[in-house]
């Protein structure tokens, strides 16, 4: 008859920290001259075989971090390790264990005592937790230097994801949390994009389905790329999403990720993904057009990046089993080789006149006195703005009616327009404006009174 199926409840990575802790209690009685009490002992073997089986479940919390591959000694030491942050009292058994040592942190030398490790495994130690080590490049352990004598350090946001602290929301290395949220009815596009975006989005929701009850292929994933002129709502898409996933949203911003020093940036990108396993969220880079100009043609952008850390970061971003957004400027020459990586590309359009009166309709602040002349089809029809022009322009009008003290008037929005038109453009000038010149104040196209 086979085994019945034990289930793992959350509390199951409590059976680790209980064991070292009895590691430690024997240890100490051992120092102290005594026999290890007998029910000691056999409270050891019981939690043996509880932390065996919780590692081999399918359940087990170990997979919610980068521990994919470990041997069960990695696994003893990362729990000996993390114990000290997961369980405090079993810090001050450690500095009970290394008098002198005024660190609640494990030792590679008390190590060696506690797990009794035999002359192959402190070899196979030494590749854990030494310079490089496995532990420490999946973002696990921390040691300030090396030797028998260092601490070691758990790393806080591996052990509170682990615990399912709050502390979990911490930003893997690299991206910073984006806490915009934004919904479908605030995104203006074309239909046939929205219903892409949301497309997108089934990967997440039925994965279970797809993968788990149907044997779907694994890939990882999903990624999107995002390609289409400055301002049209790349960036904001993703917040959408991640809204509406009710996950949390990251932007990595590459330029932090590059590092001039040979094969740091990738342990970077490492350390962002290895960070980012397991976890609920979506992550975002903008602006990636350095990443994508075709092999062999050698873009001033992408001089920055060698060719291997580019290969190296598509991998990994393809590998991540979690959304990925990739947004671009560059529209036109996107390689095929690039695009066929992702699951979905989706191309953001400059907003067509309909969508340019709703962008404004939606920009003006919803409260805001408004003059019953602002008209948003003349708006639309007036200038080929973008959502991200006509959300600087709106804000810009808003300001000038907030300081005038009273309602926001097309000479307002004329003004801001100008403005907006401005930056891009120093020879702008009234004529750009279309039917909406007739609104501009003399002074602001610098156009004096009379002349
Ligand atoms: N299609 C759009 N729908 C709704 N808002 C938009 C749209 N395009 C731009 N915006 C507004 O303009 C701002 C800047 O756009 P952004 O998403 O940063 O553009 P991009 O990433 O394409 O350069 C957004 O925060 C949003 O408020
Ligand atoms: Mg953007």
């Amino acid at each position: 008859m086979p085994a019945a199926v034990e289930s793992i409840s959350p509390a199951a990575i409590q059976s680790e920290w209980a064991r070292v802790e009895v590691l430690a209690r024997c240890l100490l009685a051992s120092r102290g001259g005594r026999e290890p009490d007998p029910e000691l002992i056999a409270r050891l073997k019981r939690l043996q075989h509880q932390v065996e089986q919780v590692r081999r479940s399918e359940t087990s919390p170990w997979l919610k971090l980068p521990t994919r591959g470990l041997s069960p000694l990695a696994l003893d030491v990362l729990a000996c390790i993390m114990v000290s942050e997961a369980m405090p009292r079993i810090g001050w058994l450690y500095q009970e264990l290394q008098p002198g040592n005024p660190l609640p942190f494990v030792t590679p030398a008390l190590l060696h005592m506690l797990l009794a490790l035999e002359d192959d495994e402190i070899h196979e130690l030494q590749t854990l937790i030494g310079a490089g080590g496995e532990l420490r490049r999946r973002n696990l352990v921390d040691a300030e230097t090396d030797g028998a004598f260092a601490a070691l350090r758990p790393v806080r946001s591996a052990v509170a994801l682990l615990m399912d602290w709050p502390e979990a929301e911490v930003a893997p290395p690299g991206a910073i949390r984006v806490r915009l949220r934004a919904s479908w009815e605030e995104l203006v596009l074309p239909p046939d994009r929205e219903i892409m975006l949301r497309e997108f989005l089934l990967w997440l929701r039925h994965r279970d389905t797809v993968v788990h009850q149907w044997g779907g292929k694994t890939v990882g994933g999903p990624v999107a790329l995002f390609s289409g002129p400055s301002g049209t709502g790349k960036t904001f898409a993703a917040t959408v999403l991640a809204t509406e996933l009710d996950w949390p949203l990251y932007r990595v911003d590459l330029a932090r990720l590059v590092s001039k020093y040979i094969g740091e940036t990738e342990k970077n990108i490492g350390r962002l993904f290895d960070a980012a396993h397991g976890r609920h969220m979506v992550l975002q880079f903008d602006e990636v057009d350095a990443l994508m100009s075709k092999r062999g043609e050698i873009k001033e952008a992408r001089d920055r990046y060698a060719n291997m850390e580019v290969s190296y970061l598509l991998a990994r971003i393809e590998d991540h089993d979690g959304p990925c957004i990739l947004t671009t400027n560059l529209r036109a020459q996107i390689d095929k080789a690039f695009s066929r990586r992702f699951q979905m590309v989706v191309e953001f359009p400059r907003p067509d006149e309909p969508a340019r009166a709703r962008l404004w309709s939606l920009m003006i602040p919803p409260r805001a006195p408004r003059h019953q002349a602002v008209d948003f089809e003349l708006l639309a029809r007036a200038v080929n703005l973008t959502g991200g022009n006509i959300k600087n322009a709106a804000l810009h009008a808003a300001y000038l009616a907030a300081d005038d003290g009273g309602s926001i008037t097309m000479a307002h929005i004329a003004t801001a327009v100008f403005r907006e038109l401005a930056k891009d453009r120093p020879q702008l000038s009234r004529n750009d404006l279309g039917p909406l010149a007739d609104h501009l104040p003399a002074a602001v196209a610098g156009i004096g009174e009379g002349s």
